[in-house]
């Protein structure tokens, strides 16, 4: 792998020291060429939303990204450590949340944050999960046993656990898929709290209102490239402004009844003293003569 670090016109938007760089990063699976030259730069403390169909490739990229997988070509950094060359001093800066929730059922929430801080080596795990528990609202369940969590809660804990250590870039694989509306939004909140403190996140998605919602930055990998990355006001000046649509009206109740009692209106001529009304019926005989 070379250090390919040619100036691109990301690089001006992005900023010179961005927290994930990538640049021509190539994978293959046997004969299907999966990442076909991937260039993306992600700024610190940004939310980048990486979007592609089933199969584009975005768990791949992540995968190299988070040291699980290797590039066959290009480069790749991770808060400025190449993961090829450091994959261990990558794995101390990020965090990963795979496309599926890692937590154990069987403990609590508090009994999974505790778990990972030990792991993690970390000084007073109790007190470490006590922080996250508030950090994401989970306090009240604490105590529970995963099994019984809704999906929200599940992810956000999911989320927690990944973050317990502070890694300053999060990586989120589909982050919600599978939760109905209401967990998304949870999940939402979780995600912007992290970036307000500073976090760079790297999310996949298939839902294009979840990047709408959340990213600063939005990229769409698609034939093992990077066909677009840019803020959501300059994708959509991509397109053509919409041009005014002709949208059919369905007549309202009072439509109907004036179009009716409209067509009675020549009968009603002939009775002219019994209309509530009489108004229309000069109107209408005026604009008939006109014509
Ligand atoms: N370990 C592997 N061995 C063989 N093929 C793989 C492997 N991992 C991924 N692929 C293939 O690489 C392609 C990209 O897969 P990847 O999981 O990165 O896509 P994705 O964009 O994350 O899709 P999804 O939206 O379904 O999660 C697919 O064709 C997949 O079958
Ligand atoms: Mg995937």
């Amino acid at each position: 792998m070379s250090l390919a670090a040619a100036p691109r016109p990301a690089e001006a938007a992005v900023g010179a020291d961005p927290a994930i760089r990538v640049a021509g990063v190539e994978k293959s699976y046997g004969t299907v060429h999966v990442l076909r030259g991937v260039d993306l730069e992600v700024a610190r403390g940004s939310i980048h939303a990486l979007l592609g169909a089933n199969g584009a490739g975005k768990t791949t990229l992540i995968r190299i990204l988070t040291t699980l997988a290797h590039a066959d070509a290009g480069t790749a950094e991770v808060d400025g450590v190449d993961v090829a060359r450091d994959p261990q001093r990558v794995r101390r800066a990020i965090s990963l949340t795979g496309q599926f929730a890692a937590v154990d059922e069987r403990l609590t929430g508090r009994e999974n944050l505790a778990l990972v801080a030990r792991l993690r080596h970390l000084r007073g795990p109790a007190a470490v999960a006590s922080a996250a528990l508030e950090r994401f609202g989970l306090t009240d369940a604490a105590d529970r046993p995963v099994a019984g969590y809704s999906g929200g809660m599940r992810r956000r804990l999911d989320i927690a656990m990944s973050l317990v250590g502070d890694p300053r870039v999060v990586f989120l694989d589909e982050p919600t898929t599978g939760l109905d509306p209401e967990a998304r939004q949870e999940v939402w909140s979780a995600v912007r709290e992290l970036a307000a403190g500073g976090t760079t996140v790297l999310l996949t998605t298939q839902y294009l209102e979840e990047a709408e919602q959340l990213a600063d930055r939005i990229a769409i990998l698609h034939r093992g490239r990077i066909l677009v990355d840019d803020t959501l006001p300059a994708l959509k000046k991509l397109l053509p402004r919409a041009q005014v649509e002709y949208v059919e009206k369905q007549p309202s109740l009072e439509d109907v009844f004036f179009a009716l009692t409209g067509e009675r209106e020549p009968e009603r001529e002939h009775e002219p003293e019994r209309g509530p009304e009489p108004e229309p019926e000069p109107e209408n005989t005026e604009k008939e003569s006109d014509s």
